[in-house]
């Protein structure tokens, strides 16, 4: 399992993390279980597309289609949690 999420992590919106997709800036971010990880280094996650699956997103519940657990996000940095909308 994922360490516990760090204290005082800066919040992103979906549509901020939307933008790190991959596709239209450098970093390429994925979300799971709330707290966003940062896989740019990743040569498993190149241009943020990792097999069907494409980053900018929360992909908690298609962790079920892999054939990996959760750990596979041991060595990658968290760098912020998802904040939902306020209206
Ligand atoms: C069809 C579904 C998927 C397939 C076939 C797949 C396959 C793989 C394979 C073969 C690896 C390499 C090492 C390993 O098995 O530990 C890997 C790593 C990884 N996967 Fe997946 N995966 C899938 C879905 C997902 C999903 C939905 C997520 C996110 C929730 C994810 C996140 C990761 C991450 C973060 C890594 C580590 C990358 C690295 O070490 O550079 N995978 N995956």
């Amino acid at each position: 399992m994922p360490d516990e999420s760090p204290p005082n992590l800066r919040s992103y919106t979906r549509h901020q993390l939307a933008l790190r997709n991959g596709q239209d800036r450098p970093e390429i971010w994925v979300a799971y279980k709330g707290l966003i990880y940062d896989v740019s280094d990743s040569r498993l996650w190149k241009n943020g597309r990792h097999y069907e699956h494409w980053a900018g997103q929360d992909l908690t519940t298609e962790l079920a289609d892999a054939p990996h657990t959760d750990n596979v996000f041991d060595k990658f940095k968290v760098i912020g949690r998802i904040v939902q909308n306020r209206y």
